[in-house]
């Protein structure tokens, strides 16, 4: 342990403390907006496997990748809480950071535009407008701020996977992304800080997106499977935002031979939204 270990307000005074200890360990690095759960655990823990490095964690909800000004507001803020839950986890360092650390000119009302072709035009980049513009645009910024040598993202956001490890791909020579298999609830429902919105119904009626997504990709992402599976979501009260089978690497339809494949969901139950989606064997044929 050194005395770097514990939670930071803002990036300045972590690094300052770093600078200070001499230990300037190599950074294992996991953005999060707070409300931490154990699919965030998970990230932790898979970045702690490396006792070498320096677990950092940072929590902060940010502003430009919500498209619903309610859906910011209203964000769960449990500081003390994800605190204990990222320590125990293994997590090294907590970092609230500062607005203007990340927004040194003012957080603007749109992040600029993020052009990664395909994968910040379909599926979520489509349903939520400006969404990836600002994740890219707070992402970039993390990465600065924390010069990281691995960076922890998870599997349940695919398609955001997928658009952070083109970010660093483009800007981040040397920076490995990790991904990390979801977490997932007894019942199967993909863990998410959006899941205390449902009702005890409600998680049930939510549980029948992992069985599906479980039926289809058994089937391989055959369509008349696809189909059968949104019509019973449909009819069991599930609104059905996208689902589809894509390929795995650049989200787009249709699949080519002998490349892994996903399929990928949202869909609002309760007025809560949810996503998620599983793996698909490469087609042989
Ligand atoms: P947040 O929703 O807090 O998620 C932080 C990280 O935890 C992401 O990499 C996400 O994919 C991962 N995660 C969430 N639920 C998970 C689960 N059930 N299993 C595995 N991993 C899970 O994603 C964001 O924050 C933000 O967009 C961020 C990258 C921090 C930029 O603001």
């Amino acid at each position: 342990m050194t005395s770097v270990t514990g939670a930071w307000q803002g990036f300045h005074a972590w690094r300052e403390a770093r600078r200070v200890s001499g230990l300037e360990r190599p950074v294992h690095f996991i953005p999060t907006m707070g409300a931490l759960h154990e699919g965030h655990a998970a990230l932790i823990r898979a970045a702690r496997t490396e006792t070498s490095a320096e677990i950092v964690v940072s929590v902060y909800v940010n502003p430009t990748q919500f498209n619903d000004a309610v859906d910011f507001e209203s964000y769960p803020k449990t500081e003390a809480a994800d605190v204990e839950l990222a320590m125990n986890a293994g997590a090294d360092v907590v970092v609230f950071p500062k607005p203007e650390e990340l927004y040194p000119g003012g957080i603007p009302d749109r992040a600029p535009e993020t052009d990664y072709g395909a994968l910040t035009r379909l599926w979520e980049a489509e349903h939520r407008q400006g969404h990836f513009d600002g994740v890219v645009a707070v992402v970039r910024e993390l990465f600065r701020e924390t010069q990281p040598h691995r960076a922890f993202f998870g599997e349940k956001d695919w398609q955001q996977l997928a658009v952070i490890q083109r970010l660093a791909a483009l800007e981040f020579p040397g920076l490995q992304v990790v991904p990390v298999g979801t977490v997932r609830e007894s019942g199967g429902l993909a863990m998410s800080s959006r899941n205390a919105r449902l009702s005890a119904s409600g998680v049930e009626r939510a549980q029948a997106l992992y069985r599906g997504l479980a039926q289809i990709a058994r089937q391989e992402g055959a369509a008349e499977v696809v189909n059968a599976v949104r019509a019973h979501w449909v009819a069991g009260g599930i609104e059905v935002e996208y689902l589809a089978v894509v390929d795995a690497e650049d989200l787009t339809e249709p699949r080519m031979k002998h490349r892994p494949g996903r399929v990928i969901v949202a869909a609002w139950v309760e007025g809560v939204r949810l996503i998620d989606n599983l793996p698909l064997p490469p087609l042989t044929q």
